[in-house]
């Protein structure tokens, strides 16, 4: 007998004797599946870190070029362009049927609009949400822009949606929960007379465009999924100026809000560390810099 079959075969008689081979393994196989998308690896990590570095790099671009006149095709181009160019894919084309590189939601569109020829005008507010695939890993973040002179009641509801992605990104690290998140979001949102979209939500992400665990933006501290180590996930609240209901465009993609208000989003891709939390969609210092456009 070879040495790693006596091995196996002292190992597995010392264990359980109701365990049989075939038990022991799908029971591994179980673990790992689970590890494999919850907590993520050093070298997933690595790979999901440079993914998100390439979307934040889009943001930035486009953070350049947006301005009255242009289209939401043409943002499209751009994202579609540049990402490919990058060695990268964009993740939405042909997701589950989507049908461009990029979603564009502006004024009362919640999320998920797809670019078109319409053009940016003076008083819009845009959400653009990007998400490359490098070397297999994703990236998802999106950002605010405000086109040209924005009223101040729409700059506020993009000034204190952005605050609570970041108060929700304060909440993230091991031993909190989940729910620690979406009650900072509700309650910043909900003081200011907003609406919090219940019906999407931020996604554990890395492997896959959208792994387990749901990421509500409303909830209850110390409620729901224990935060843990190398966990990686979005937050991306999505904060009406009214009701926080939804309602679908026949394309089956474009969610408005219900009463005409507007609606604004940002989301950003996080690693929960030993202590806290890293932005992997943000260069050091950019939750500072983060105001596009003068909000
Ligand atoms: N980027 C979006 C998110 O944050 C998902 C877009 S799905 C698409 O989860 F198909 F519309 F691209
Ligand atoms: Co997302
Ligand atoms: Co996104």
């Amino acid at each position: 007998m070879d040495e790693i079959s006596k091995f196996l075969r002292e190992k597995y008689a010392q264990s359980s004797s109701k365990s049989t081979f075939a038990q022991l393994f799908t029971k591994s196989r179980q673990q790992q599946r689970a590890r494999g998308i919850l907590i993520k690896s050093p070298q997933q990590i690595e790979g999901i870190r440079k993914s998100s570095r390439l979307t934040s790099e889009i943001l930035d671009l486009l953070e350049k070029r947006i301005r009255p006149g242009i289209t939401t095709e043409q943002i499209n181009t751009w994202v579609h362009e540049y990402t490919v160019a990058h060695g990268a894919v964009p993740a939405p084309l042909n997701y589950r049927g989507y049908p461009k590189s990029v979603c564009t939601s502006l004024n009362d569109v919640i999320c998920h609009g797809i670019p078109g020829p319409r053009k940016l005008r003076d008083g819009d507010i845009l959400n653009v949400d990007v998400t490359c695939i490098l070397d297999g890993y994703y990236g998802d973040s999106s950002r605010m822009f405000l086109i040209g002179n924005v009223s101040a009641a729409a700059r506020r509801l993009v000034r204190v949606t952005r605050e609570c992605l970041y108060l929700a990104i304060d909440q993230v690290k091991p031993g909190n929960r989940l729910g620690d998140l979406g009650h900072a979001i509700q309650q910043h949102a909900e003081n200011h007379g907003y609406g919090v979209v219940r019906a999407f939500v931020g996604h554990g992400v890395g492997v896959n465009f959208h792994e387990p665990p749901d990421v509500r933006h409303y909830g209850r501290p110390g409620q729901g999924m224990e935060l843990r180590p190398n966990m990686t996930f979005t937050i991306e609240p999505m904060i009406n100026g009214g009701d926080h209901r939804i309602r679908m465009l026949d394309d089956g993609w474009t969610a408005l809000t219900t009463d005409g208000e507007l609606s604004a989003q940002w989301e950003h891709t996080l690693l929960v560390t030993e202590t806290g939390v890293e932005i992997l969609t943000a260069y050091p210092g950019q939750r500072d810099h983060d105001i596009v456009c003068g909000i």
